[in-house]
């Protein structure tokens, strides 16, 4: 989720705290660096800021080394602090790692190696990686990195230096990118292109799979089973600024494209034999098994995406889903007690008003599950349990990949409550399946960005928009209205499509457009009614609906649609194409949607 730099060749100590600092605009917890020194590794890592690391080092900038890996952590297993983060080194201190990613079957591995003799420090999964290394390793180091990755399942890219070779960097990627570049007397190896734009811009973009070894003279690439590949370089053209986005304009638009690649390592170790794996909520289960109530706070995007937990559990299951804003329920008096399951949704983990609700719950007794993104934020210390959705860091203040990946970390954590209460079903086995394929769908998704972009573009002068939706639909009109709003700042309004009859059907006209969410589900046809009186009030219609409906063309005036696919899944396939559409309008309006007006990316205030 985060960064890694490796250098090898004519360097200072410097250069590799330069490349960290390219790398802090992607937001991290902690840093590190390890280099080679009078042929033993010196090894520096704090909690917080790269600039910590740099007063560290402040004696030894200058000083030239041959070979050296740094890395900015953001952390998925082991909370932000010195000891926690990267790199980590083998028992003896000879080789060390940098790891993006999540090894999901880490805790067999630790303790496999630990019954062999291995000493850990750290509460990391990324630990267990020198430590297999250092196990297979003999003089080969490209050997011993093969024979190790073999064993580790999950998401990574790796980066390891060890005394014995002083002159080359060796690793390997796995569902984390990793790029390696050589030129002017220096390689470097990195999770993007910005801090080796300094040394070439002839790229080369590892594969999954790829295991590489680096020197200053030039790279090998190998498979698995110790087989050469060829990989040839792209010459990249762009500034440090584009190339901080990763060739995006913005980092919205960046972070809606790793939407996919986000939800895999949400999914990541928490599927296993086709039912839900979440080994953090085991002393909850008794809980979530009787209570008939549930409880959830949440603000903004995040209440919607508890909505729209709300509507997918009481589908499934006899539970009732409680959802309320956290700025009106922590002025309440809960009759709580310590039966009573309080979730609280939070991407960041510091929203004051969330953070006012679990404290006023857990003075009742009750247990808190928080669903976050930022491990040791102050949500986390302060909740009994955490689900953590490791999405990585989300930049931009418009919450997109974190919206997609609380969706399907709720999705998660509501299967798991139905199979708790005994209620488990065929329907449900069919939803993992789906859950599963996820990732291939929103790429699907992401395939018609252009489309969305053409019909975006056709409304972006209106003053007015209208979201409508039915069942699941409804919270998917609320963030799509949420997402207009606070980017283009358009007024964007959403109701369920059944309250239109009951007033805001005034409102509309030639001037006030209706986006409709309307997949052919089991509501459509209601949906279509409604549409047609948005119709009949010569309002324009854009229709956001699934490839199996075939009549909304009829009725649209534009349609926006989505692969057919589960019913209880189009919010997070959906979700997309309403943060796409509000984009290009807010692009096109010449707003910047990284940093709205008046907007905060993390609401700590009352
Ligand atoms: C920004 O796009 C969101 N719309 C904003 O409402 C956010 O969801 C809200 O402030 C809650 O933030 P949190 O998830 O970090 O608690
Ligand atoms: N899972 C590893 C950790 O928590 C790596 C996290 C990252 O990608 O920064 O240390």
């Amino acid at each position: 989720m985060c960064g890694i730099v490796g250098l090898v060749g004519e360097i200072v100590v410097s250069d590799l705290i330069e490349g960290l600092e390219k790398l802090e605009y992607r937001g991290y917890d902690s840093a590190g660096v390890a280099f080679l020194r009078d042929s033993s590794l010196c090894v520096e890592k704090n909690k917080g800021r790269v600039a910590s690391l740099k007063e560290k080092l402040s004696e030894l900038l200058n000083e030239r080394i041959t070979l050296g890996i740094a890395h900015t952590r953001w952390a998925t297993h082991g909370e932000p602090n010195d000891i926690n983060a990267h790199p980590h080194t083998d028992c003896q201190s000879k080789l060390c790692v940098v790891h993006n990613g999540i090894i999901e079957n880490f805790k067999e591995l630790k303790k496999r190696l630990e019954e062999v003799g291995h000493r850990f420090g750290s509460d990391t999964d990324t630990e267990v990686i020198p430590h297999l290394i250092e196990e297979y390793y003999t003089t080969d180091l490209v050997e011993a990195v093969r024979k190790a990755v073999k064993l580790l399942e999950g998401s990574f890219a790796i980066a390891v230096i060890h005394v014995d070779h002083p002159d080359i960097i060796v690793g390997t990627r796995k569902g984390s990118p990793l790029i390696l570049t050589v030129g002017n007397g220096v390689a470097g190896i990195a999770s993007d292109v910005t801090p080796l734009l300094k040394y070439s811009k002839d790229m080369v973009f590892l594969e999954d799979g790829d295991i590489f070894c680096v020197s200053k003279g030039g790279f090998e690439v190998f498979d698995v089973v110790g087989r050469k590949k060829e990989r040839k370089p792209t010459h990249i053209d762009w500034t440090y600024e584009t190339a901080q986005k990763s060739g995006y304009k913005h980092y919205m638009l960046k972070e809606i494209f790793e939407e996919p690649s986000c939800v895999a390592a949400t999914l990541s170790g928490r599927i296993k034999s086709a039912k839900v794996h979440l080994p953090e909520i085991e002393e909850l289960q008794d809980l979530l098994a009787s209570s008939k109530t549930l409880k959830v706070v949440a603000c903004g995007t995040s209440s919607y995406a508890a909505l729209s937990f709300k509507y997918f559990l009481e589908n499934l299951s006899d539970v009732c889903v409680d959802v309320e804003v956290s700025s009106e329920f922590r002025y309440k008096r809960p009759n709580f007690d310590e039966n009573t399951v309080l979730v609280a949704v939070s991407q960041s983990g510091e929203t004051a008003d969330t953070l006012e609700s679990v404290r006023l719950a857990k003075s009742k007794g009750a247990k808190v599950l928080a669903i976050t993104n930022v491990v040791g934020s102050t949500l986390m210390r302060e909740s009994d349990h955490t689900l953590l959705l490791n999405a990585g860091p989300e930049i931009s203040v418009a919450a997109t990949k974190s919206y997609v990946t609380q969706l399907v970390l709720l999705y998660l954590l509501g299967l798991k409550i139905v199979e708790l209460r005994d209620q488990w079903n065929e329907r449900c086995t069919k939803l993992i399946d789906s859950l599963l394929r996820l990732p291939e769908v929103l790429d699907a998704t992401l395939s018609r960005t252009e489309h969305i972009k053409e019909v975006a573009l056709k409304y972006k002068d209106f003053q007015h928009f209208m979201y409508i939706g039915r069942g699941l639909g409804y919270p998917t009109a609320l963030e799509g209205a949420l997402k207009l709003k606070e980017i283009s700042y358009i007024h964007a309004t959403a109701y369920p499509a059944g309250e239109l009859k009951h007033g805001p059907i005034a409102l509309l006209g030639p001037e006030f457009p209706v986006f409709a969410i309307a997949p052919f589900d089991a509501l459509y046809a209601k949906m279509k009614n409604n549409m047609i009186e948005c119709k009949a009030r010569k309002a324009k219609l854009v229709v956001l609906t699934s490839d199996d409906c075939e009549d909304v063309r009829e009725i649209a005036d534009d349609v926006l649609s989505v692969n057919s696919f589960s019913e209880q899944l189009y919010p997070v396939l959906m979700a997309p194409v309403i943060q796409l559409f509000a984009y290009y309008i807010a692009d096109a309006l010449g707003h910047d949607p990284d940093k709205p007006k008046n907007l905060a990316k993390s609401v700590t205030v009352e």
